[in-house]
């Protein structure tokens, strides 16, 4: 009695199968060659994402000399090829990392970065902060402004589960992927623009946060994956500086916040004492802070919105 003879289906299969090891080092110099800035990783994440693995288990079964059927080494192929035409990796995946979350992501939306990260932190700390001073039933109202991929947002609904969490995003096609992102989460989403928001929301919000476009009109990012597919609307902040949409996000946070709410915003390094000053000069606010990320850049600035009683007898007497 021996085996069957093997189809012919099984025959092109078993030919084409790849060592995982040598198809690991393909990619890696087809990704390396195309400029990808971080060719093994991307490599090993496309890899292991096909073959539903974690990257764990992935470096087992190259030092292993296992084989990787010829349908999934194909889909590898393929894969390394589109992040090769600089298409980011998070597209090709359909998911990106953020705190500990995995958003969905994909054309439309812009990709979450490790450094907002830094301001979901702030942001959970400050909440901490407020919590310690109030009654255990004290249940927070919290906004994210132009939420995009609902990461901010979620990521405090994650890790303040008593927070009231909304989040406002303008463009549909993030507002689509939020959408899918926060409705777990029990976020109420708001496709709008963050510069106008209703009346009744005045005053009624514990705590801002926000992400805004911050890039100046000039400064056309240099790599593909963020100038060609990441939407305008998330880049760009408005005029020279690139500084009217962060502007406005602190002008909605003063509408927004009850009288010693607190609002974060992140920008580029560059920006920071420019916002800290604006923000000094602005008697409706108050103990304002620049704040660092992993790297030690200042790329976030939170203030307290108090109404300056000062000030308001100035205005009056004005
Ligand atoms: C830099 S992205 C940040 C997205 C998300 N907060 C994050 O950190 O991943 C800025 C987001 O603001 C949105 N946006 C831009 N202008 C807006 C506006 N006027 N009103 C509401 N959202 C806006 C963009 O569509 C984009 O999703």
């Amino acid at each position: 009695m021996h085996a069957p003879d093997p189809t012919d289906a099984q025959l092109a299969a078993q030919s084409a199968a790849r060592e995982a090891d040598q198809l690991l080092s393909e990619a890696t110099a087809r990704l390396h060659a195309a400029g990808v800035p971080s060719p093994r990783v991307d490599a090993e994440i496309l890899t292991a994402h096909v073959l539903g693995v974690s990257r764990g288990r992935l470096a087992a079964m190259t030092l292993a000399g296992s084989a990787v059927p010829a349908s999934q080494a194909d889909r590898i192929t393929e894969l390394i090829a589109e992040r090769a035409e600089r298409i980011p990796l998070q597209h090709l995946t359909g998911l990106a990392p953020f705190r500990h979350m995995e958003l969905r992501v994909g054309p439309g939306v812009f990709i979450p970065r490790p450094e907002t990260e830094q301001v979901a932190q702030a942001a959970l700390d400050q909440l901490g902060r407020m919590a310690a001073q109030r009654p255990a039933s004290w249940r927070p109202r919290v906004i994210d402004l132009g939420t995009g991929s609902g990461a901010l947002a979620g990521a405090i609904a994650a890790e303040h589960p008593s927070a009231e969490v909304h989040a406002v995003e303008l463009s549909p096609q993030a507002a689509a992927w939020a959408q899918l992102n926060l409705d777990p989460l029990g976020v109420t989403l708001h496709q709008q623009d963050l510069r106008e928001v209703p009346e009744d929301w005045e005053a009624s919000f514990d705590v801002v946060v926000s992400n805004p476009p911050y890039i100046p009109a000039g400064m056309v990012p240099r790599e593909a994956e963020v100038r060609v597919h990441d939407p305008e609307l998330a880049l760009y902040g408005g005029g020279d500086d690139g500084l009217i949409m962060p502007r406005a996000v602190i002008e909605t946070a003063k509408r927004l916040l009850k009288p010693g709410g607190w609002f974060i915003l992140e920008h580029a390094e560059a920006q920071a004492d420019a916002l800290a000053e604006h923000c000094r000069r602005d008697p409706w606010l108050s103990a304002v802070s620049t704040h660092q990320d992993l790297t030690g850049r200042d790329r976030a600035t939170s203030a307290v919105a108090d109404l300056d009683p000062a000030a308001v007898v100035e205005e009056w007497r004005a």
